[in-house]
């Protein structure tokens, strides 16, 4: 194992969560340490920010610079990312410094749709313009119908989404060695 920490963010917080599932699976093929991310957090609040930045929120944020890569599994609610994933950004984003500057990030998603979360990763994809993250593009993990992809164990089994996701691995990893 190489001494780079990939840390995963789940838009999902139910325990039983396809993408958290599909979060782990991107987890075990990455050479390198796992942490996940809580998102767990207080709704976003400018009042509550002027009272002193919540612990939980500057763990995550610390966690996130600290990072050599991040991998994002992003439910789809009614087309979009859900509120929990966006509040979680939010309160990133007023860590003082960028804690997502330059930082490689692959993004997937679960969904029981058939598109897999097409239009939930695009707009996550420009929620994240601000945050300055290195986002790659391709190859986009999209499992549509997710309750038959995946075995009692969580592991993913569909070979056409086992490819694509150790396809997007190896391109976080080499963006993690040969920085853009
Ligand atoms: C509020 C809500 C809205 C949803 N909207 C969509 C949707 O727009 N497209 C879709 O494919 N599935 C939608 N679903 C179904 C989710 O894809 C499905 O519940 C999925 O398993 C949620 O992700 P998780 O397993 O990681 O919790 C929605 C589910 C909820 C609870």
């Amino acid at each position: 194992m190489t001494g780079t920490t990939l840390v995963g963010l789940c838009g999902s917080l139910r325990a039983e969560s396809y993408n958290r599932k599909l979060m782990y699976e991107g987890a075990r093929r990455f050479d390198g340490r796992f942490v996940e991310g809580n998102l767990r957090l207080p709704l976003f609040d400018e009042d509550l920010q002027n009272e002193g930045m919540p612990d939980e929120v500057t763990r995550l944020a610390e966690q996130v610079r600290a990072a050599d890569a991040v991998l994002i599994a992003c439910p789809e609610y009614n087309k979009a990312p859900p509120g929990v994933l966006k509040n979680a950004l939010d309160w990133i984003s007023r860590v003082k410094g960028h804690p997502f500057a330059g930082k490689p990030v692959a993004i997937v998603s679960a969904t029981a749709g058939r598109a897999g979360g097409e239009r939930t990763q695009s707009m996550l994809r420009l929620m994240l313009v601000p945050h300055r993250a290195m986002v790659l593009t391709h190859p986009e993990v999209l499992v549509g119908g997710a309750k038959n992809h995946f075995d009692a164990e969580g592991r993913l089994v569909t070979e056409s989404y086992v490819e694509k996701l150790d396809a997007l691995i190896d391109r976080l990893q080499a963006a993690v060695s040969v920085p853009a």
